[in-house]
């Protein structure tokens, strides 16, 4: 059987990486790797890392594209794709452009779609935008849903699908977090960070551009200035609008360290050596939860309130003012800090390839899983 994976950004890969690595160690699964190149040096950094070579690369990014653009040119080129491999199944993974036009051109093809990290809502169209759009449309079309907690699997029965195409599986972000964080781990920017207490500070997401992302940074120079002790770190996004803005707030600042996007072994290692993270990541706020590390959310909702239930995350929104309360009741007061940093699990204890990779198995061979789960 032949299962074709399509994805284009970096927290896809980081996510199927390890899905690939197991679909690989069964033979009579055919696996063949497509990208749709939406992100081009920040997808190129994960396959490195994860030593993975992809079959095709559509290679559609151009800089400042629109959402239209990477949708029709998905579309078009995953046709195509399709035509030369003749999958048997689709994987897709999330809530990217890539992930939505990938699945639709499945669709028109009549094969099945599996996707990984289904059932994800926030229930607002416009937050994460389009986000919750494209995860909501993949899932009207998936045949597997891969749901990595019981909280996704609730959303998918509250909207009418059947309990037996639904697999619990926990986030493959966990099993590949499993292979990056190492006890010793040394690097030029930690060294800097010195006995500085660390913030780890990530933004991208397209409804913060603009005044929220002011907002934002306007927010970490007052943290800075407030408390001597504290240094930043921020891998600035390659998205231009995020680096002019960057470059705007914090060129000035010395203790505001902007560095290129991280390779995802650096970037996991950090997030274990910081002392708080500020973000406005999905894939961050489910790794943060297993490291034990207090995340300020950047956003007014989330996708994820397993990490807000287990104390790890907090919904901080974007502007200046609650960031900065937020942020300085947590530098000030140990027991506040003490209280969000307790590690736990609510993503999954890093076997979801497996699980997925079962269930693919088992319906190459015409087994019926939905009997025996
Ligand atoms: C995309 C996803 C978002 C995900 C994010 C992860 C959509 C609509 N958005 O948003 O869900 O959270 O990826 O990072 O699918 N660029 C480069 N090189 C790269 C990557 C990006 O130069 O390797 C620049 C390009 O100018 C590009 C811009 O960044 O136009 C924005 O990239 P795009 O994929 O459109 O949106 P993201 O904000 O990255
Ligand atoms: N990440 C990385 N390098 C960085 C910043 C983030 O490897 O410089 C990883 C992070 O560990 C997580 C993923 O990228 O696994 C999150 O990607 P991003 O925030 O771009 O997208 P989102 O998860 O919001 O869709």
């Amino acid at each position: 059987m032949k299962i074709m994976l399509i994805f284009g950004t970096r927290p896809e890969a980081i996510k199927m990486c390890p899905l690939i690595k197991e679909l690989q160690k069964h033979p009579e699964l055919e696996t063949i790797v497509c990208l749709t190149g939406q992100h081009r040096e920040m997808l190129e950094q994960v396959m490195r890392i994860f030593g993975i070579d992809a079959d095709e690369n559509l290679d559609i990014m151009r800089p400042g594209q629109t959402l239209s653009d990477i949708t029709g040119r998905v579309i078009s080129g995953i046709d195509g794709m399709i035509g030369k491999y003749r999958p048997d199944v689709i994987l897709v993974h999330g809530d990217t452009s890539t992930s939505f036009a990938a699945a639709l051109s499945a669709f028109y093809h009549h094969i099945p779609v599996g996707h990984v990290e289904a059932g994800l809502r926030t229930y607002n169209l416009d937050a994460p935008f389009p986000e919750e759009f494209n995860r909501q449309a993949v899932d009207l079309i998936a045949k597997f849903f891969f749901a990595p907690t019981g909280t996704a699997k609730e959303n998918l029965l509250k909207e009418g699908k059947h309990t037996e195409d639904i697999y619990v599986t926990g986030n493959t972000a966990i099993d590949a977090l499993h292979s990056t964080v190492s006890d010793h781990y040394q690097s030029d920017d930690l060294d800097w960070a010195g006995d500085s207490r660390l913030i780890l500070l990530t933004a991208h997401r397209r409804e913060n551009l603009g005044e929220p992302m002011r907002h934002i940074f306007a927010a970490v120079n007052r943290i800075t200035n407030e408390f001597p002790d504290v240094k930043i770190l921020f891998p600035v996004h390659k998205n231009p609008a995020v680096r002019k803005t960057a470059h705007r707030y914090f060129d000035g600042n010395p203790r505001v360290r902007l560095v290129e996007p991280l390779d995802v072994l650096d970037f996991h290692n950090y997030m274990a050596r910081c002392f708080l993270i500020m973000s406005d990541s999905g894939g961050v706020q489910e790794e943060a939860p297993s490291l034990g590390k207090p995340v300020l959310v950047l956003r007014d909702t989330t996708e994820r309130p397993e990490g807000i239930e287990a104390g790890t995350l907090k919904l901080v929104g974007t502007r200046e003012q609650g960031i900065f309360r937020e942020a300085s009741m947590l530098l000030a007061d140990p027991k506040e800090y003490n209280r969000m940093s307790m590690a736990a699990n609510p993503y999954g204890d890093g076997h979801a390839s497996e699980r997925i990779v079962k269930v693919i198995s088992d319906y190459a061979k015409g087994i019926d899983r939905s009997a025996i789960l």
